[in-house]
């Protein structure tokens, strides 16, 4: 797989893909990860790439031009060209598998208010939110979904088991609550059955967790 950010903040989407799990992704060829920055793109003297809002209002609208010269620039046939904005489709577990299927990734980085409309319209496949929440760049969301989709990609993980059975794997349900040594820690015991060798008792123990958990911290699902 390939990815291209595309971005104000290169160093802020790149920074935290360069180390851990995902540089070792990189570094095994799983995946080939590029930061661009939009204002290589811009025509003005002084790398201007913003303007103010038609219709007026506060902050600033990312220009449609600069966009359209780094997008087209960079798209390939194959390419799935992604915003990451917070007027996206909250981005699930799911479709983090499905993007993990992908051959190239063009993820553009909304800035200020936004970016010109026009450019969605006319270039952008799909937008996308990772939560109901406002950041002060983009460049942050899009690291959040390199990594998530990084790590789905096959060889990634060490332990290809633990992308299996983790929450969302059943969209309905977290993860059990889990433990490790020692057994006995401030006084606080692990549970007896994680440690009766009894695997049917303990796959049944986990469910009801699971279960207690999500409709404790999400009862959404
Ligand atoms: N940019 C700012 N906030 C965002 C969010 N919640 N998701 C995606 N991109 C964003």
């Amino acid at each position: 797989m390939r990815i291209d950010i595309l971005t104000l903040f290169p160093e802020i989407a790149l920074t935290p893909l360069s180390d851990s799990i995902i540089q070792r992704a990189r570094d095994a060829g799983l995946v080939e990860v590029f930061g661009h920055n939009l204002r290589d793109w811009s025509e003005d003297k002084h790398k201007r790439v913003d303007d103010s809002p038609c219709g007026g209002g506060p902050g600033m609208v990312l220009q449609p031009g600069p966009l359209h010269a780094a997008i087209t620039a960079l798209k390939k046939a194959n390419t799935r060209v992604i915003l990451m904005t917070p007027q996206g489709i909250p981005l699930k577990q799911a479709r983090v598998r499905e993007l993990s299927q992908e051959t190239h990734l063009l993820i553009v980085c909304g800035h200020y208010e936004g970016i010109d409309h026009r450019i969605i319209e006319s270039l952008i496949d799909e937008e996308i939110s990772i939560g109901d929440y406002v950041l002060t760049n983009g460049a942050i969301a899009a690291a959040v979904l390199c990594d998530a989709v990084i790590r789905l990609i096959p060889g990634a993980l060490g332990d290809a088991q633990s992308a299996v059975e983790e929450s969302f794997s059943d969209p309905n349900l977290l993860e059990a609550p889990c433990y490790t040594r020692p057994i006995d820690f401030m006084d606080m015991k692990v549970p007896e059955i994680l440690l009766s060798g009894n695997h049917a008792k303990i796959a049944e123990w986990r469910n009801q967790q699971a279960s207690k958990r999500t409709r404790k911290n999400r009862p959404d699902l």
